[in-house]
């Protein structure tokens, strides 16, 4: 359209016209603001430097960080549990607490979950969410099956492996598998005993 182009020709804009013209659209050199550039090139640079710190080079993982924060956790919630006695009312009382589940998570999931999987569903060890157990008649008994173990029968004794109130904390987290809903729940085994309420 010549017509709209010759109105255009005192527009010191213009100037700054690229060359090229796609069907009649033109097209400005604006270059972006400072600001911009700016905060461009430092994350762009910030980027570079993180992924070969932290992908390439010495820096920890996401992986290795997480785990020694969650490391520091556990140790602080072991630490409040202090000289804990496996007694069925301490064992009751840690079951209904959920920060200690929570710290007991890991401890179930690396060391117990290979076996009995991570939502005590069953697998080579039996099922600890159907209230029927072999070795167990009463919560107390869940701590002194973790610490001596059924070892012929394929459970290891933990009793050396962890102290007390590790163990403890153990029992109260086997306990409150009780009555959840695992994802793939191996058949019940033993006989099915009374409530761990008193
Ligand atoms: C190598 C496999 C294996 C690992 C690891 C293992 N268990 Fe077991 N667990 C078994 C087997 C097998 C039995 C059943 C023993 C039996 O038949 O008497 C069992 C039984 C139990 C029982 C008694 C259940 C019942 O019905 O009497 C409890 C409680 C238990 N395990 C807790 C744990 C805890 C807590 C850990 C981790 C610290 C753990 N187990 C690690 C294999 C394992």
């Amino acid at each position: 359209m010549p017509d709209s182009n010759t109105h255009h020709n005192v527009d010191p804009l213009d100037l700054n016209l690229l060359p090229h013209d796609a069907d009649g659209i033109r097209e400005y050199d604006n270059p972006m603001p400072f600001w911009w550039s700016a905060i461009f090139w430092a994350s762009f640079g910030y980027a570079l430097l993180y992924a070969m710190y932290f992908m390439m080079g010495v820096g920890p993982s996401v992986q290795a960080d997480y785990q020694s924060d969650m490391g520091v956790f556990y140790e602080e919630q072991f630490a409040k549990l202090g000289d804990l006695q496996p007694t069925p009312e301490t064992i009751r009382g840690l079951m209904v607490d959920p920060k200690m589940m929570q710290a007991a998570t890991g401890l179930f999931a690396s060391n117990c979950a290979v076996c009995h999987a991570k939502d005590g569903g069953g697998g080579t060890g039996p099922n600890l969410c159907d209230g029927s157990y072999i070795n167990v008649k009463s919560i107390g008994d869940i701590y002194t099956v973790i610490s001596g173990g059924v070892v012929p029968r394929g459970m290891p004794a933990w009793e050396k492996r962890f102290p007390v109130p590790q163990r403890v904390l153990l029992a109260a987290y086997v306990a409150h598998f009780r009555g959840t809903t695992p994802a793939v729940p191996k058949a019940p085994q033993g006989e099915s005993i009374a409530p761990w309420n008193p």
